[in-house]
């Protein structure tokens, strides 16, 4: 018995880090995804396999085993449940494949839980989307304790997300946007990117309150923009982004680099995400697609994608 489930990658269009003060954050779901695929198995074993590492433990083995990577820890606990809930007494042997960068501020983590708990839920009767993300966002919570909830959201249920503190909400946009996504290749942390913007705004109080008024403005105008789906507009309400993520600190030379060599030709760029490092992206159609990718091919590794309006994914 074979479950298969997947889940996409996000990336973040706008209010990243002012979203933390209370600015609304857009997100879409794109067109890069993880794929779970759970099997029951004779051996009593739990055994999740990946790209980035492998994890077996016995059937029975105690949930608070420290010895195993922390990155495991969401799946073995997904895997526990289902079969705990359904009584099975044969192990399962789950295989992770994805298409995502992991570390890169993509969404890697959030959408292999939702994979993940789809793929091994599923070999017991398969559950709707918002089940699915109830418990990947408990999964997640193992490792990431303060987890918003946001990134596992935008990627089961797909499409655009509005996203603020206390309130995630699927938008009925349908803008089929292109994003050419750059990767910079440095790994970032985004609890220290956070803290790098606690420390701005404590020292700049004034100016930060006036930033955030200006990123909520620029959100606003977003959502026109996309109901009109205006891309020369979209794309200057991320280059002005842009220019406030800068002046908080988060960008890095690579990351300017990047921003500069899109902005050339395409109708925006930005980073996403928490920046230090991470990805860029930069809204493009047809008509300057292959300048964009031919100028940020100079400075990294970059990629089209699309938005994916699916969301969680049986097969
Ligand atoms: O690095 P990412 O893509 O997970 O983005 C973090 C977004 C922040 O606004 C910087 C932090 C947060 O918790 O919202």
């Amino acid at each position: 018995m074979t479950s298969t489930a997947s889940a996409p990658a996000k990336v973040i269009l706008f209010g990243e880090h002012f979203v933390v003060y209370g600015v609304r954050a857009l997100l879409c779901a794109i067109d890069k995804r993880i794929t779970a695929t759970s099997k029951t198995i004779d051996e009593k074993k739990i055994r999740i396999i990946s790209e980035i590492g492998s994890v077996e433990v016995p059937l029975g083995s105690p949930e608070s085993d420290h010895r195993t990577a922390r990155f495991m820890r969401p799946f073995l606990y997904v895997t526990r449940r289902a079969l705990k809930e359904s009584g099975e007494k044969r192990g399962i042997e789950m295989k992770l494949e994805s298409e995502i960068p992991p570390g890169m501020g993509l969404g890697s983590s959030s959408a292999a839980c939702v994979a993940a708990t789809a793929s091994v839920t599923g070999l017991f009767g398969r559950k709707p989307a918002e089940e699915v993300l109830r418990r990947a966002i408990e999964a997640e919570r193992i490792i990431f304790e303060d987890a918003s909830g946001a990134d596992s959201s935008v990627s089961a249920l797909g499409g655009l997300v509005s996203y603020s503190k206390d309130r995630i909400e699927k938008m009925g946009s349908r803008n089929d946007l292109s994003l050419i996504i750059a990767n910079s290749r440095q790994v970032h942390s985004t609890r220290e990117e956070v803290l790098k913007v606690r420390e701005f705004k404590r020292k700049n109080e004034k100016l930060f309150s006036q930033m955030c008024a200006d990123e909520s403005a620029i959100v606003e105008a977003a959502l026109g923009a996309l109901e009109k789906n205006d891309l020369r507009e979209i794309g200057l309400l991320m280059s002005k982004n842009q220019k406030l993520l800068e002046k908080i600190g988060v960008s890095t030379p690579k990351l300017d680099a990047l921003v500069g060599a899109a902005s050339k030709t395409s109708y925006g760029s930005k980073i996403t995400g928490a920046g230090g490092g991470g990805c860029t992206i930069s809204l493009v159609d047809k008509t300057n697609t292959e300048q964009t990718l031919e100028s940020l091919r100079k400075v990294g590794d970059c990629f089209v994608a699309k938005i994916d309006f699916e969301g969680l994914r049986y097969l």
